[in-house]
């Protein structure tokens, strides 16, 4: 593995905001779409209901509200923002441009450069890794990074395999330069992809392998397909794997640990890696009963309800981890700042 970059100076987490659609689906009302019981659902996966986005509404629609609590909880101004970063594997438009684009549009944020991240579910704990880089080096000092999915979108809601599983959202933070005595800040990330994984969890047509025709829509390959089994049996494996090695790297250890913020895929998942990593579960933050599987939204907004919960407090350790198609992993270490409501 690489030797970590070493940092010149530090990026820290300075604001931090989410938005979720207003609409509710519940399990009983899937019960009602496809051969499943709100009991299954639980069991196996401990969702019990995700948010779904309006017909009116895009990706863009639901990252603006989140970066601009973002951007208000850091006491910064859009014109302020010399990049923006959007984790998205749902953008607005189908192949380009990058949703971050419009999203810099639309926040008038006139002196940024903005592009997509695609990582899927890890799309957030990479794109908070390309800051954090940006920020090292002192190329850029304010960086707005979004997760922002509608996952609805791409379900086949006939296909009981995946329908339950997903939700829409969106979670954002600004992150800046990091006061040089300050002890705070994002101290690593590992990233990680095997991308013999690939036929695990994709979208089969639409993309230039394989465009769209009216016979390939027909046959739905225009949703996902996910072969679930194989790829719990990674995620268990990786979710502990890769805190360990982020934390390894900057020299800490799982039992430095304050909060534990995985991915949110599934509970029994967290779970496993909670157990692996010798955490109590009162350190590990899970949110996937009310949202279901965000994708690259998930971490972001597990973020921001655990420190508006007061679940995160200044000097903290967190560890995020990510994993999704791909397949693509990573995580972060991050001492957390004095970030105010
Ligand atoms: O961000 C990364 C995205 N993906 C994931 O994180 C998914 C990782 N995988 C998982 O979370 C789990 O594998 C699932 C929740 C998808 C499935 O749980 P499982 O314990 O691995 O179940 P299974 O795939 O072994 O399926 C058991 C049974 C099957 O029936 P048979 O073949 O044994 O008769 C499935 O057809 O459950 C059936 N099943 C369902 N039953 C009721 C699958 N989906 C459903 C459903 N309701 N929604």
């Amino acid at each position: 593995m690489p030797t970590p970059t070493r940092t010149l100076r530090r990026a820290t987490i300075t604001g931090l905001g989410m938005y979720v659609p207003e609409r509710i689906l519940t399990n009983r009302e899937l019960e009602t779409l496809v051969e499943t019981s709100d009991q299954w659902i639980v069991d196996r996966t401990g969702i019990r209901e995700r948010r779904i986005a309006s017909e009116d509404q895009a990706t863009s629609d639901l990252a603006i509200p989140a970066a601009q609590e973002a951007l208000r909880v850091a006491n910064l101004s859009a014109t302020d923002l010399d990049l923006i970063i959007v984790a998205t594997c749902t953008g607005d438009m189908g192949s380009f441009p990058a949703t971050a684009a419009i999203v810099q549009d639309r926040l008038e944020a006139k002196q940024a450069a903005a592009f997509d991240v695609v990582a899927v579910c890890s799309g957030f704990v990479y794109a908070l890794d390309v800051a954090a880089q940006y920020i090292e080096t002192g190329r850029y000092s304010n960086v707005l990074v979004i997760g922002a999915e509608i996952m609805s979108r791409l379900l086949d809601w006939t296909d009981r395999n995946t329908c339950v599983l997903f939700g829409d959202g969106a979670g954002a933070v600004v992150v800046q330069a990091a006061e040089e005595a300050a002890d705070e800040g994002i101290l690593g990330s590992i990233l990680g992809t095997d991308g013999s994984g690939v036929w695990l969890l994709n979208v089969p047509s639409g993309g230039t392998r394989s465009p769209l025709t009216p016979d390939r829509i027909a046959d739905r390959q225009q949703y996902m397909t996910m072969r679930g089994k194989e790829v719990y049996r990674f995620a268990v494996e990786i979710m502990g794997e890769a805190a360990v090695q982020a934390l390894g790297a900057v020299g800490l250890q799982p039992s430095d640990v304050d909060l534990f913020i995985p991915h949110q895929a599934n509970t029994r998942i967290i779970t496993a890696a909670a157990k692996r990593l010798d955490l109590p579960m009162e350190k590990v933050f899970v949110n996937v009963d009310r949202y279901g599987n965000t994708s690259a939204a998930s971490v972001p907004l597990a973020m921001v309800e655990a420190w508006k919960m007061g679940k995160i407090q200044p000097g903290n350790l967190l560890v995020t981890v990510g994993f999704g198609a791909g397949l693509t992993w990573g995580a972060n270490v991050i001492r957390w700042g004095n970030v105010t409501p």
